[in-house]
């Protein structure tokens, strides 16, 4: 179907104003390349865009997204606006971030997280962003570096070259490890086997709830099976967290503690009040859950895709022996890492963790030159924008070095966005590149990871974009660069 036969539906133009269809150049300071008027799919291919979701919801936007163009309205029956023209994600993101608010999937999370920094929303989330932001300012940065290497070297210390293994298990026990001793000073290292299921099965129940049926489910406090197993579940991760809250009430007389969770509890606003229980807990498993799942599929898809790409393993493998000759990384040597880095930002960037973000209007507002009413809904999937072909070349194939020299400055903003942007951008940022390039580090200088009969990759787009059975790879020795 050409783009220029879909229909428009009610988007208001600009008086006199008529793009043509695709990508219109736009002379007006602001849209250098103005997306065409957001299209809407012909009703002859509902079905089909139906069925295409209802089985694959990557694989829906992808289609939508090179039959229609990068601005498209549908009902699917909702209406949403799929927004893939980085000049737009912008505009929502950065410019107009005022007038949006995180849309209703997002806001089903308060299932599980509360009020915590990911849902939370105007003034509380000022204040309480405000709050959490010196643990990760750089000083703290710095102290998280040893923690990071020396929970990946424990881990693969029991690993074993010949074995096959889930390394998205693995993976999650390793960030589970880091996020706790890093954030709340705990050791939970007992406890992560358990919690990663526990965590499996919240992320497995909320992907039945999201997306395109968030409009449509009950309120939290009906008592349907699946409200009952995402409630159980999230007691379980409280339950967990409040444990290592209340030691740590207990100890709060004895020497300070500088980590994020002795923060929260000693936090004060200008009222000098405290933050209740209930918000602590909220952050706290925040940034439990948001602070290791994201990290440990970044690390889970770079192993996957090392193993399926030897040759990027191999100039890997030599960068690492060149920088590191043989002993542990720190943070003063990812400067260096020039590889390491491509390798984490490829792997982001075809298997984005966080694989849509949403926002909802709460006034009337224009993006890409076009007025959308309050209460419009706008999707922006950084899986669909990071595979365009107008910015990445053979944008399919893992190329670690297409990142060499200044790639990314050239490409245009919010062409590669898997940290958001704006104002809500992931406060944890900075934390996540750092450890993935630790962690990735010290497992490849460990192991050679290489595909088995049993590698497959199912994907399982939840609030991330999980393997739905894990991801098995086989470990192989090492043999000029061991670290140990
Ligand atoms: C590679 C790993 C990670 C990825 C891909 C990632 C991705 C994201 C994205 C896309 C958002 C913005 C969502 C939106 O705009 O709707 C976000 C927000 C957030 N992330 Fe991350 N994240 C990662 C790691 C982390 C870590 C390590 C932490 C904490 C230790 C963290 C904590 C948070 C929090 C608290 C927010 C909410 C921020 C706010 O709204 O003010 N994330 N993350």
């Amino acid at each position: 179907m050409a783009v220029g036969e879909a229909s428009h539906g009610d988007v208001q133009s600009p008086a006199g104003d008529v793009p043509a269809p695709g990508l219109a150049p736009d002379s007006r300071p602001g849209h250098p390349a103005r997306p065409a008027r957001p299209v809407r799919p012909p009703w002859r291919d509902f079905l089909r865009v139906h069925r295409l979701f209802g089985s694959s919801v990557l694989e829906g936007l992808t289609f939508i997204h090179r039959h229609y163009g990068p601005f498209v309205r549908t009902r699917l029956p909702l209406q949403l606006y799929f927004v893939a023209a980085p000049a737009c994600i912008e505009e929502i993101l950065v410019k107009k971030a005022d007038s949006f608010r995180k849309d209703r999937t997002s806001r089903l999370l308060s299932r599980i997280v509360g009020n915590g920094l990911l849902v939370n929303e105007g003034d509380s989330w000022r204040r309480q962003r405000r709050l959490l932001q010196p643990a990760f300012h750089n000083r703290q940065l710095q102290s998280y570096a040893a923690v990071m290497v020396g929970a990946i070297e424990r881990a693969s210390a029991t690993w074993q070259a010949g074995q096959v293994r889930n390394v998205h298990e693995d993976m999650m026990g390793v960030t589970m490890n880091i996020v706790a001793e890093t954030l709340f000073g705990a050791d939970v290292s007992a406890d992560a086997g358990h919690l990663g299921r526990i965590i499996s099965d919240l992320m497995e129940e909320f992907g039945r709830i999201m997306g395109l049926t968030a409009r449509f489910q009950p309120p939290a406090w009906v008592p349907t099976p699946a409200n009952r197993r995402l409630r159980a579940s999230a007691r379980k991760v409280d339950k967990v967290i409040l444990n290592i809250i209340e030691a740590r009430r207990r100890t709060q007389d004895g020497p300070e503690q500088d980590d994020l969770l002795s923060l929260l509890i000693r936090a004060r606003d200008e009222d000098g009040g405290s933050m209740t229980d209930a918000q602590v807990r909220d952050e706290a498993v925040t940034l439990f859950l948001a602070g290791h799942e994201t990290t440990a599929l970044v690390l889970t898809y770079a192993l996957y895709l090392l193993a399926t790409h030897p040759e990027c393993q191999a100039r890997l493998t030599d960068e690492l022996g060149r920088v590191l000759g043989g002993r542990a990384p720190g943070l003063g040597d990812l400067e260096s890492l020039k590889y390491t880095d491509a390798v984490v930002l490829e792997s982001m960037r075809l298997y984005p963790p966080a694989w849509g973000m949403a926002r909802e209007a709460l006034t009337e507002v224009e993006i890409g030159g076009y007025q959308f009413a309050k209460g419009a809904e706008f999707v922006m999937s950084p899986w669909v924008v990071h595979r365009d072909p107008t910015n990445f070349a053979d944008p399919e194939a893992f190329k670690p070095e297409r990142w060499d020299g200044d790639f990314a400055q050239r490409l245009p903003r919010f062409a590669y966005f898997p940290f958001g942007g704006g104002p809500r951008v992931c406060i944890g940022n900075r934390f996540a590149m750092m450890e993935a390039k630790l962690v990735l580090a010290v497992a490849i200088q460990r192991f050679h990871f290489e595909v088995a009969p049993e590698t497959e990759v199912t994907l399982f787009p939840s609030v991330t974009l999980r393997p739905r059975h894990g991801i098995q790879l086989r470990l192989a020795a090492r043999k000029s660069t061991q670290s140990r």
